[in-house]
């Protein structure tokens, strides 16, 4: 089993959209995904996330399995327009309820709670007003902010603003492959730079009403050209910049990369980078692949374009499993950042395998395993090398709505039968409960 340091937390990690269902329930407004998964074509399988994994009617259920996990943290989301329906305005204190209680609920089972504000779910009130295009988005979130972290900061241990900022921007308005939906090509910048005042706004605002440790939950992906050919090369740096430095330099060092900065200037008013590099008490790294960039034909609407990457295992999804490029990422970019960069969390890395309970109700998924101990392992390689890391989240918990692959892929290491709501813990959920036990043990 890998050996992580003393104090290292081990936890799991979910999202509201992702498992809680009960869409319509108990006063919750609807969201950015109720609209976009019930557009036909949109996922895979045509599912939505109306019932996902049950989890708003099966919270003791599900924190009874994460105190057999024996976890140490627990990261999940608040769904915004559960807690204020419209976006802004009057709370619904049964929505702000749900989570009060969770929390405690979590801490009478020893376990420390990780709270995201945002992933992905942005109340279809404020997408009416022009969602993240719309300035007005970053200074509701940072209301709603306050609203939550005023009721919980005296519980909750530590809290995310936004879940990848770069997948939501560019997915949901650059390519328009997730919700909202929008293909805006380079025009998408903007949303970039309005999530990420919101996440200074939003970090500011739960720094005011008490939250005691504050930090990030971006995604990171080390970027490889596809070849040595210098427009290869190019358009993977390009790439690297919008990918990784679009969010990674504002937030840490207060400033956009070098060769974003002509795309940018227009969109950046004064005060707006020191709103947004507030400090953090730790960098959140959501890990899954390295991406292969080449440089696209002269006509395509972008310059560059994602080539498959060969030679490595892969997921049941299809998405390469790199471990060592965890490690190699995480020496670089502590290299890089040096005095600027927080204690690093691993808020989120696991996999897609879909397999089923064979006739004995057993779900053997080895390669989960493999691809959990291969990540930590990589980690406890980077912290040798003097990398600052302290706690590795799974992603995730339980099978759930994976966006557009619907219920189709299973990151869980608890399965779910979406027709029964049935839990069956995976054989890789008594490993990691093991490999808890044991880090426990060591301290
Ligand atoms: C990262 C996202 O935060 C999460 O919502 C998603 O399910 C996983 N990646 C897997 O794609």
């Amino acid at each position: 089993m890998p050996t992580l340091p003393p104090g290292f937390v081990l936890g799991v990690a979910t999202s509201a959209y992702q498992v809680e269902g009960a869409t319509a329930e108990d006063g919750r407004g609807p969201c950015i995904w109720d609209t976009f998964s019930h557009q036909a074509g949109r996922i895979v399988d045509g599912s939505t996330g109306d019932v996902a994994a049950d989890h708003y009617h099966r919270v003791p259920e599900d924190v009874g399995l994460l105190q057999r996990l024996g976890v140490g943290g627990y990261r999940f989301s608040v769904s915004w327009s559960r807690v204020l329906p419209t976006g802004r305005g009057p709370v619904n204190a049964a929505g702000l309820d749900f989570y009060d209680r969770m929390v405690d609920r979590l801490l009478e089972a020893g376990i420390s709670p990780m709270a995201t504000l945002y992933q992905s779910d942005l109340p279809q009130h404020l997408e009416d007003d022009g969602g993240w295009l719309n300035p007005a988005t970053a200074h509701a979130f940072a209301e709603y902010a306050a609203v939550v972290g005023e009721r919980l900061s005296d519980r909750v241990e530590s809290w995310v603003p936004i879940n990848e900022p770069n997948v939501g921007a560019m997915l949901g308005y650059g390519l328009g492959t997730q919700a909202p939906g929008y293909a805006l090509h380079f025009d998408a910048l903007h949303v970039c730079h309005q999530m990420l005042l919101a996440h200074g706004h939003g970090a500011t605002a739960l720094r005011s009403v008490g939250a005691r440790s504050v930090g990030c939950a971006n995604n990171h992906a080390p970027i490889w050209p596809s070849s040595e050919d210098p427009a290869d090369v190019g358009a993977s740096k390009l790439f690297d910049s919008l990918w990784n430095g679009l969010f990674i330099e504002p937030m840490l060092l207060g400033r956009y990369p070098t060769d974003l900065e002509p795309l940018v200037e227009e969109l950046v008013q004064p005060g707006d980078l020191a709103a947004i590099r507030v400090p953090l008490d730790f960098y959140g790294v959501n890990y899954y692949s390295p991406i292969r960039i080449a440089a696209a034909p002269q006509d395509a609407p972008m310059p560059f374009e994602v080539h498959e990457l060969l030679g490595y295992d892969r997921t049941d999804r299809g998405w390469t499993i790199v471990p060592d490029a965890l490690r190699e990422w995480l020496i670089t970019f502590r290299a890089r950042f040096r005095a600027a960069l927080p204690p690093i969390v691993v808020t989120e890395s696991g996999a897609a395998f879909n397999g089923e309970p064979d006739a004995d109700g057993v779900v053997d998924d080895q390669a989960r395993i493999d691809y959990l101990d291969q990540h930590l392992r990589a980690i406890a390689k980077a912290v040798e090398r003097g990398v600052d890391v302290r706690g590795y989240y799974v992603w995730s918990l339980l099978d759930s709505f994976e966006w557009t692959e619907g219920l189709s892929q299973r990151y869980g290491l608890v399965h779910v039968d979406f027709d029964t709501q049935t839990r069956t813990p995976k054989r890789s959920f008594d490993w990691y409960a093991a490999l808890i036990a044991a880090q426990s043990r060591s301290i």
